[in-house]
């Protein structure tokens, strides 16, 4: 079977962010509530000239841009967001416009909480192996804005970004083989947002953490017996695991249930030697996206696999990445991705960092009114237009016009 997978990535973050000690301070909260017990550093903030068309079309143009793809060759352009901006107008025509995609192409979106990147990846991987009239580039974005409103539990835990993934027959970043996977999938309500509420409704306590974890469970048990590996075994085949991580430290949270099961025969001690060899070595080098830009929900996963990548640039190559995927309702897959060699192009191209440093730190009187705001009806003069723009936002958000959102 033909070889597909990634061939290239991208990621776009708005251009401010609130610290969490400001956060905290503002609720007296202590701070390391947030830093250590949360695991989170820093929040995106999205300003009012950005929204999740915007954010995805700057991801979009950075990685067919990096990857040197002419937008007339994407055939299938997919969005996936929980965030969306329309009822019935799919995100991704607004992004195809923008990006000049051609109109041979499929474009639609898919909403699925968390989980809707990785229902887009795998539907596009199976169909371009398997159909013989199969796209031959596509493009899948994921996009959102998470937000939990002021005073919420789950406020900081708020961030907002855009990751997009070009998808290719012989891929050059890494492939990834559907058919070698794990899924789990339960009627919950963890997390949801019912149409017309503009922030979602978490379940109390720590149910929704609980249902990611069972999640975790049964994803991992269907994947060991898809893939014959032995019980013990599974973090011998990886070399990295990247999690969903809503939170930074859910990832803690998830790795230690999976040393949990795979060592449940071994004393606790030997277990937490385990956790904390291999916490530290396949981990952690993917947790910093989550810290300093907070949960983007459909791209969160992914962009952990952007900081594996920048973090571990001379290490990555030839390597197994174990990600599991999460979205609550709920909806689970874990699956492995294989790199490739010769990555450093790939990977120097992707300024995460670089992004990241750019950044400028708001107050917190500044992000309650950058989100007491209403998106509608903005409208810039040119000159202030031109300093909204810079290096990665090249698209912005300029309010309603006849009921249509506009671009420029
Ligand atoms: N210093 C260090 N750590 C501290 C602390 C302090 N002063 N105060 C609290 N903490 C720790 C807690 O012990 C806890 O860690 P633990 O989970 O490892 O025990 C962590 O900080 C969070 O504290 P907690 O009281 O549990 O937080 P919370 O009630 O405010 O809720 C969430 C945390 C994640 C449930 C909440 O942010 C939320 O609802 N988020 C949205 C939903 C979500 O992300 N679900 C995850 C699965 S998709």
């Amino acid at each position: 079977m033909v070889e597909v997978g990634l061939s290239d990535i991208a990621i776009y973050v708005p251009p401010y962010y609130l610290p969490h000690a400001e956060l905290a301070a503002a609720y007296g909260v202590p701070k390391e509530k947030y830093n250590i017990g949360l695991g989170n550093q820093n929040m995106a903030i999205v300003p009012n000239w950005e929204d999740i068309v915007s954010m995805a079309a700057n991801a979009g143009l950075q990685v067919l841009e990096k990857s040197g793809t002419d937008p007339g060759d994407i055939q299938s352009l997919i969005v996936s967001t929980e965030s969306s901006v329309d009822h019935s107008k799919p995100v991704a025509s607004f992004v195809q416009g923008l990006l000049k995609i051609g109109t041979r192409c499929r474009v639609y979106d898919i909403k699925n909480a968390c989980y809707g990147g990785t229902a887009g990846l795998v539907d596009s991987i199976e169909r371009m192996s398997h159909t013989v009239k199969s796209p031959r580039k596509s493009l899948l974005i994921m996009a959102d804005i998470a937000r939990y409103g002021f005073g919420n539990l789950g406020e900081p835990t708020q961030g907002a970004g855009a990751v997009a993934l070009l998808l290719e027959k012989n891929p050059g970043l890494c492939s990834v083989d559907t058919s070698l996977n794990g899924v789990f999938s339960q009627d919950v309500f963890d997390f949801w947002r019912p149409t017309g509420y503009a922030v979602p409704f978490v379940a109390p306590g720590k149910l929704s953490i609980e249902c990611y974890l069972m999640a975790l469970e049964g994803a991992l048990a269907d994947f060991r017996s898809n893939a014959g590996i032995e019980q013990g075994k599974l973090m011998d085949h990886l070399d990295y695991v990247i999690y969903h991580m809503p939170f930074t430290n859910m990832a803690k949270k998830a790795h230690r249930r999976l040393i949990e099961i795979e060592y449940r025969d071994s004393d606790l001690e030997t277990q937490e030697e385990i956790f904390n060899k291999t916490f530290s070595s396949k981990v952690v080098p993917g947790l910093m996206g989550a810290r300093e830009v907070g949960n983007i929900y459909t791209g969160s996963l992914y962009m952990g696999l952007v900081s594996l990548l920048e973090n571990e640039r001379e290490k990555i190559e030839d390597k197994r990445i174990g990600l599991f995927s999460y979205g609550s309702g709920c909806m689970a897959e874990f699956l492995v991705y294989h790199t490739n060699t010769k990555l450093g192009k790939i990977i120097d191209s992707l300024h995460f960092k670089e992004q990241l440093d750019k950044r400028k730190k708001i107050t917190f009187e500044e992000y309650t009114q950058f989100y007491s705001k209403s998106q509608e009806g903005v409208s810039y003069s040119p000159g202030e237009i031109n300093s909204m723009k810079n290096q990665y936002t090249k698209f912005l958000f300029t309010g309603f016009m006849d009921h249509k959102r506009q671009y420029i």
